[in-house]
């Protein structure tokens, strides 16, 4: 189909289409707003990077404390999971693109996957703590972007999401010593 609406918006005038269709209003400087939804874009990809491999290591635990850690690496993969809509929506809402594909995602994220067969428990944990931990500190360096930006409503739920991710690394973190002390 090459009809207008239809046909592949590439180049530099299908670059207008997309400002023009896609370019939601907002009062933010074009420059604050390109540097956030840079940003935010990069944590959504960490994000959904971050859901899959703490769904991974859920759905591969093994060992004594399977139940306890299966269950923590799914509650946590569920919070993660929730940050991703609003966190696209804020891209859209500040007039920017945001992820469209797992591609995309794999070419943006920060977070590294973990492909192997078999990881020890506690190697999974030490993993996730350490994910989660580098995640704060880039979302704190976002905020400072939204900050600078004068994006007071990115900042407000960066702050939720940065106390939510110091919350996964201190279980973690917890989870990991007990689990070095007994050597599983
Ligand atoms: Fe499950």
């Amino acid at each position: 189909m090459t009809d207008k609406t239809t046909q592949k918006m590439t180049g530099a005038s299908g670059a207008d289409q997309v400002a023009e269709r896609l370019g939601t209003p907002t009062d933010l400087s074009s420059n604050a707003t390109k540097g956030i939804a840079a940003v935010l874009n990069g944590l959504l990809a960490d994000s959904f990077a971050l859901y899959l491999k703490t769904k991974n290591f859920h759905w591969h635990m093994s060992g004594p404390h399977f139940r306890d850690y299966h269950l923590m690496l799914d509650k946590q993969s569920t919070q993660i999971f929730e940050m991703t809509d609003p966190m696209a929506e804020r891209v859209r809402k500040i007039g920017h693109l945001t992820m469209h594909s797992i591609s995309e995602i794999g070419r943006t994220q920060h977070v590294v996957d973990n492909n192997d067969a078999y990881v020890t428990p506690g190697a999974m944990l030490a993993e996730l703590r350490d994910d989660n931990h580098k995640l704060a500190a880039r979302m704190r360096e976002a905020h400072e972007t939204c900050d600078d930006g004068k994006d007071v409503a990115s900042a407000s739920l960066l702050e939720v999401w940065i106390d939510e991710t110091e919350r996964r690394t201190w279980f973690l973190f917890e989870a990991t010593r007990a689990a070095s002390a007994d050597g599983h």
